[in-house]
């Protein structure tokens, strides 16, 4: 039996392979074996973002806790592994970390483990989809409170969405005299070359990251695509500012399902995921649009990638 969810979710995916122009959401990259291969891809040499990110959390470690001041609660939406917000809750002396994720079962485990070497810190998971309303439990504590969201996953959303996503981290904060506030990192724009190699690397992980989303596509709906028909293309769209990924059928593809399918010709493509990649300035707007009135921002030496903390007033 379909679960009243299970069967939304069903229609949700049916509808994207059902557009004229082909789609998947980028959730659907991670399942088990695509966060693993999301986690190669955050080691490969091509892909800076997140050793980037990291980098910036370092060297302007000083500055960034001053900005967001010590002992508050971190609170982290789609925390998968919290290896971030474990560097994070590290520097802050954090009073209580909060986890936020759909897949609970992973998030738990990672919460567990950063309690246990962080004894001083209250550590909890919350399982919930953070596209949706997040409701907090009641005895997370309402001041200086941090929302943390890294890794340019904000990147994933058009703009109109980003800013919705935004105003519902805004609302975790409370009033502003609560004193919360939000630390978000961003992709910013570079030279095309460079964004080319970090979204279709030598080694081939990209690819087999895009590739595995309809191999588990299949598992949800009971589709037969056969991912190795699907070429892996990645390219840099100026005009919205974003990195595309897409797969292309190598030859002609009949795709079926329960209740329904689709033709796919020689060369057409499944969207998969837009990387948008805000300018500081482009970002600035998104977070007023939002109620963030508020910002100050580090980035590396080359400008590649910033970290930026914004709160409302
Ligand atoms: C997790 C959305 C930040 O857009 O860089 C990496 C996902 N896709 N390589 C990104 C991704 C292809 C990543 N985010």
């Amino acid at each position: 039996m379909w679960s009243r969810a299970a069967l939304t979710e069903v229609r949700a995916i049916t509808d994207g392979l059902m557009q004229p122009k082909a789609e998947i959401s980028p959730k659907y990259f991670y399942d088990e074996r695509g966060s693993a291969l999301f986690e190669d891809i955050t080691r490969l040499p091509e892909y800076y973002v997140t050793r980037v990110e990291r980098s910036i959390l370092q060297r302007h470690a000083g500055a960034i806790t001053e900005s967001v001041g010590k002992g508050g609660v971190v609170i982290e939406p789609g925390a998968g592994n919290c290896e971030k917000a474990r560097a994070l809750c590290l520097l802050l002396q954090a009073r209580e970390f909060v986890g936020i994720d759909i897949s609970s079962d992973h998030l738990q485990e990672s919460v567990r483990n950063m309690q246990s070497d962080m004894p001083w810190m209250h550590a909890r998971a919350v399982a919930a989809d953070i596209t949706q309303p997040v409701h907090l439990p009641g005895d997370v504590p309402t001041g200086q409170r941090l929302v943390f969201y890294p890794g340019s996953s904000i990147g994933n959303f058009e703009p109109a969405q980003a800013v919705r996503l935004l105003a519902q981290m805004r609302q975790l904060l409370g009033a502003p005299e609560d004193g919360g506030g939000l630390l978000i990192g961003i992709d910013l724009p570079k030279p095309v070359h460079l964004l080319q190699a970090a979204y279709d690397d030598a080694a081939g992980v990209t690819a087999a990251f895009n590739r595995n989303v309809l191999a588990h596509v299949n598992r949800r709906i009971g589709s037969d695509f056969v991912p190795e028909h699907w070429r892996h293309r990645a390219f840099f769209d100026a005009s919205h500012s974003r990195v595309e990924m897409h797969l292309a059928a190598q030859t002609a593809q009949s795709v079926r399902w329960p209740g329904g399918g689709r033709d796919f010709a020689a060369g057409e493509r499944i969207h998969t995921e837009n990387s948008y990649k805000h300018s500081l300035a482009a970002f600035a707007s998104l977070l007023a649009l939002a109620g963030f009135s508020k910002h100050r921002s580090w980035t590396d030496e080359q400008g590649w990638v910033a970290l930026i903390h914004a709160w409302q007033q």
